[in-house]
């Protein structure tokens, strides 16, 4: 049977930058699907790479009107940022596309609907943090305080960064929305859930997760720990219902048959896999159900960071399985980059942006070469130690790789009119046998391993170039044939590397099959050596060293560039989660939640901003005296508002003008007051908004100066 193969790299954030934490798993993504893609056509006929960005969500809203532009907008814009990106580093998607698209929406809708059938879908009302000023519920790292036990200021609503205690939001003390400041409060809501509590869900998800090539073994574990003990064993479900819906506000889908309702962001990113894929077979006649159905025999592989695994091992394939589609044949997790041994830091200019690796003038195959050569099947973060780096691939590419070509070329083309004598000596079989078991350690994403096989080949084409020192035939008359044989075998040797190496090296491996004179080549070219009387091209040269001052240029860049909102990223506001899954969910809000909290401190605000702000114009109907208040003055003020039975209503306000005006002659005058100001509650009473003045205290003619509108506006109108 012929393989079909459907791969997958998680779905990035439409709110980042690319970085080189990032390309870790798309590099290692793109090497498979290329190596794939080398194989005979008998062995793999189809193999399709998709992603696309993950574009809903609370922070990408916020992100977007903090920018001043539409959610579409920032989407699109990040989109070509990060086609940029990849395409930068030759990750070769077949199809990068977005979640935000009808493909996704239809594939959403489709598999909700049938969970509902299934009798899976329940509706309950929980209760959540809402923002009263910027009217949205909160996720629980949008609310801040302090801390119920070290009183530190600004705290997140799970855990003090201060003194590390761990709490809820409903534990601090003077609890405020990261997004507006106001007091947030308590609110009921409905909410979908999808019952993952469910018996047939539980025990779908215990065969699943069990099942021989689905997790790699340490994922395996995880997923039983965090499913808890079998019931029939005497232990406890720990698997909970998920809650898959948020409210209005939201960038996302709504959910068809609850208006005001979205599905959370992390119900539709994984469907925009099958998105992605659908649009990618419109536009190649390619059969979606073939890949799709349930007893599908195509396979179907996702590459992601071992933080999403909960998402992708436990909750995806329980929505396939009951919505009736087929499961993934495997997930494959990787561990963290770290760089220098430690996580990114932009203090130490080691949270390095694809952008700026590119810009530096640093060569996009250093660094897929380094990270191939540290990757395997397993789960342990990777480490980018700079020194190494720049060591390895000076000695392994160019040192071992590219010298046999530097060393041998130039001879065929002075003395030998460009063109090869025969190239099967006994030498080279051990290099043309070595393509299955390279391929076995590529299939088996022991990248490390198969880099360490071929440089051991190197090693050993060098030992023979070395011995038979083609510089030194070349100077003694006689010696042509020797010196012939000698330069086309390490040509041919050249050759079978180039192969071997070309799914971590695409670039390089053109240019070497361009200076070679050969079609693209594939994996089953290890077993025809060229042919004698073969013309090869003059050579140049195909790879530089890394010079340490471009590295150093590089962390530099990387210091002083980054703006610290770059890095903010969307949610995860997922409760009651494991470690991991919660540590994820964690990371993206904070990040999300410093960008939008230093929104504030910019220069510029934008219209969106100033619009935020609900300015009326404001009759005075009643002013007076504050008993034991020094400053302030109580004012009535209509703004055109009428009780449900037609009364007019007025709001209360404590404005801080005493030492200017007296309450007389303030009543029947108009002025300016901002009417979605957060209540705010005081000694004397409920302030429900704020009037709006001119002061300058050390000025010319210190004082209070309240506005008044140009006659004939209205109470209630809109000041803008
Ligand atoms: N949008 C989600 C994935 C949805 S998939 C249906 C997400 N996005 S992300 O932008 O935060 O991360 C994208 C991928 O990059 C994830 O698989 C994540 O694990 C990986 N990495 C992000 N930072 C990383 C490192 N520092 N190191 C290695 N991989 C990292 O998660
Ligand atoms: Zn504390």
């Amino acid at each position: 049977m012929t393989r079909k193969i459907l791969v997958t790299s998680a779905l990035p954030y439409a709110n980042g930058a690319i970085h080189l934490g990032h390309l870790v798993e798309y590099i290692q993504t793109d090497i498979w699907v290329r190596f794939q893609k080398m194989q005979p056509k008998e062995k793999v006929s189809e193999c399709w790479y998709v992603c696309a960005d993950d574009t809903h969500g609370t922070p990408i809203m916020l992100r977007a009107e903090k920018d001043g532009i539409t959610p579409e907008a920032l989407i699109a814009r990040v989109h070509g940022e990060h086609s940029r990106d990849f395409a930068g580093f030759h990750v070769a998607f077949d199809n990068f596309y977005t979640t935000h698209s009808t493909e996704t929406r239809d594939c959403a809708n489709t598999i909700y609907a049938r969970l509902q059938q299934a009798g899976l879908i329940e509706k309950r009302s929980i209760e959540q943090y809402y923002d009263p000023v910027r009217q949205m519920f909160l996720p629980d790292r949008f609310i801040k305080g302090e801390c119920p036990k070290c009183g530190a200021k600004d705290q997140y609503g799970d855990n003090c960064e201060s003194c590390g205690a761990a709490y809820t939001p409903n534990d601090l003390v003077e609890p405020y929305s990261a997004v507006s400041g106001a007091k947030p409060e308590l609110r009921s809501s409905d909410h979908y859930f999808f019952k993952l509590s469910n018996p047939s869900c539980q025990s779908f998800l215990r065969r699943w997760t069990r099942e021989n090539t689905r997790l790699q073994p340490e994922a395996a574990n995880k997923m039983q720990e965090w499913l808890g003990f079998n019931e029939e064993d005497g232990g406890e479900n720990k698997l909970t219902d998920w809650d898959i819906s948020r409210d209005a506000p939201y960038f996302g889908f709504e959910i068809p048959d609850a208006p005001g309702k979205y599905f959370y962001v992390w119900l539709d990113a994984p469907i925009g896999y099958m998105g992605s894929f659908k649009n990618l077979c419109a536009r190649e006649s390619i059969d979606f159900d073939e890949y799709w159905q349930p007893d599908s025999k195509t396979e179907l592989y996702h590459f992601i960071g071992k933080d999403i695994l909960y998402f992708h091992a436990l909750f995806w394939p329980a929505e396939l399985e009951h919505a009736g589609y087929r499961t993934p044949t495997s997930i494959f997790a990787h561990g963290f980059l770290t760089v220098d041994g430690s996580k990114m830091s932009k203090s130490r200019g080691t949270f390095i942006t694809a952008q700026s690796y590119l810009a530096t003038g640093l060569n996009p195959e250093w660094l897929r070469y380094y990270y191939a050569a540290k990757l395997n099947s397993t789960m342990e973060d990777i480490d980018l130690n700079l020194e190494d780096f720049t060591a390895r691939v000076n000695s392994d590419l160019i040192g071992k790789y590219v010298n046999i070509a530097s060393r041998c070329a130039g001879f065929i083309g002075k003395k030998f009119d460009g063109r090869l004598c025969a190239t099967d000596a006994p030498w080279l079989k051990p290099l043309r046998d070595a393509s299955e078991s390279i391929a076995k350690a590529y299939e088996d994403r022991e990248f490390s391993r198969a880099l360490r096989e071929i440089m051991a080949l190197a090693d050993a084409a060098n030992v023979v170039v070395n011995e038979r020192k083609p510089w030194d035939l070349a100077k003694h008359e006689g010696r042509e044939a020797e010196l012939h044989a000698a330069c086309s075998e390490a040509i041919e040797a050249f050759r079978l590397l180039t192969l071997y190496l070309k799914p971590v090296l695409p670039k390089l491996g053109e240019a070497v099959e361009a200076f070679l004179n050969i079609a693209p080549l594939c994996w089953s070219d290890a077993a025809n050596a060229l042919p004698a009387g073969h013309a090869i091209n003059a050579y140049s040269h195909l790879m530089t060293r890394i010079d340490p001052k471009q590295i150093a240029a590089l962390v530099d860049a990387n210091k002083a560039s980054l703006a610290p909102a770059e890095a903010a990223q969307p949610p995860a506001d997922v409760p009651q989660q494991p470690e991991a899954a919660r540590k994820h969910a964690e990371k993206q809000e904070k990040a999300a939640a410093v960008a939008v909290a230093q929104a504030g401190s910019e220069p510029h605000i934008s219209i969106d901003d100033f619009m935020k702000v609900d300015l009326r114009v404001a009759t005075i109907v009643d002013a007076g005296h504050v008993e034991g208040a020094e400053k302030l003055i109580r004012l009535a003020l209509d703004i055109g508002e009428k009780t449900a039975d037609g009364q007019a209503k007025t709001r209360q306000v404590f404005a801080g003008i005493k030492s200017a005006y007296d309450p007389a002659q303030l009543i029947g005058r108009k002025t300016v007051m901002v009417a979605n100001l957060a209540p705010r509650k005081m000694k004397f009473g409920i302030s429900e908004g704020m009037i709006i003045a001119a002061s300058d205290m050390s000025g010319q003619t210190p004082g209070i100066y309240l506005l008044a509108p140009d006659s004939g506006a209205l109470p209630g109108m809109r000041v803008k």
